[in-house]
């Protein structure tokens, strides 16, 4: 991997509101290129990282990011969705903070050459894991007509979703669709309102969280995390579309409702002017913050 870019976003607010101790434990379950947790070691954290994407974590043993020798960090392959055995199997259990930073690192987008972005020619993948059988090539060229419709229109809220499906279904009987190009090409000529994000933009998001089962996997998480804090321990998630913040609010509250904790956030925290304008992938984010009662 030559190029790895990744700046973290709400990196002031995470490491505020994990109210880092020094020796104690913390998981990054979306360690990417390690902004995160470069911030949490540096406080006297110790952190358990974990991140589907093999690139990500062969960037962060390789690079001076952190210092991979450090004591203060165990980096494991793996999907957070199986957080309880991946922090039972190296000794990370009552662990005083947990960071969610959800969805795909600029890497990803720019330089991993798998598909996700509009804006590079690349073979249809989008897998964030490349052991995972499901590709984007598959759910283009394979799902029913009414798959690709009710994906589009769940997972992109995308208004036209029947229309690109119908259309992408007439353009594979003639040819198999291979590119992020030919696929976002054809959503281009089809009509649409012209809008300040490009017309594939949600049917992009759409195929990509159905590839990663990103929704269900978010889900599944969110009260395991909660039963691997210790006291007042807190998990931190940010998100970056309304379908995950709405996951998540919806969990802490029905959490709070159970009596597992309280919700610090009242309402999501977002980038400062200042980070927005340094990093523009800050403009979507949305942090909620959930504390363990005793
Ligand atoms: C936004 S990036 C994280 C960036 C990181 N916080 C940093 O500062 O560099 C999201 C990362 O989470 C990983 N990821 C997304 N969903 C995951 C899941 N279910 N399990 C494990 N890793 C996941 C992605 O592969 C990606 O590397």
């Amino acid at each position: 991997m030559t190029n790895f870019n990744h700046t973290p976003v709400l990196l002031e607010e995470v490491i505020a509101y994990l109210n880092i101790k020094p020796g104690k434990k913390y998981i990054d379950a979306t360690i990417g290129g390690g902004g995160h947790t470069k911030r949490i070691i540096d406080a006297g954290g110790l952190v358990l990282g974990i991140d589907q994407d093999e690139d990500a974590l062969e960037f962060v043993k390789q690079t001076q990011v952190l210092n991979i020798k450090n004591k203060a960090l165990k980096i494991i392959k793996g999907n957070f969705k199986d957080i309880e055995e991946i922090a039972a199997e190296n000794g990370f259990d009552a662990v005083d903070g947990i960071l969610l930073d959800l969805g795909v690192s600029s890497y990803q987008l720019d330089s991993s050459g798998r598909g996700f972005s509009i804006r590079h020619d690349e073979k249809l993948d989008m897998r964030m894991d490349k052991e995972k059988e499901l590709s984007a090539l598959d759910v283009v060229n394979t799902y029913s007509l009414q798959k690709l419709t009710d994906i589009f229109y769940f997972f992109g809220e995308e208004h036209n979703a029947r229309q690109i499906a119908d259309e992408i279904v007439r353009l594979r009987k003639k040819k198999e669709i291979t590119t992020t190009k030919e696929l976002a090409g054809l959503i281009e000529r089809l009509p649409h309102r012209s809008e300040e994000i490009h017309p594939a933009t949600r049917v992009f998001q759409a195929i990509r969280i159905e590839v990663n089962n990103e929704l269900e996997v978010l889900r599944n998480v969110l009260e395991k995390g909660v039963q691997l804090l210790a006291p007042q321990g807190r998990i931190l998630v940010i998100s970056f579309h309304s379908l995950e913040d709405r996951i998540v609010k919806q969990a802490f509250e029905k959490l709070k409702k159970e009596g597992k904790g309280t919700v610090i956030t009242k309402k999501p925290l977002t980038a400062t002017n200042e980070e927005l304008s340094k990093n523009k992938r800050s403009r979507s984010a949305k942090m909620r913050v959930f504390e363990k009662g005793n």
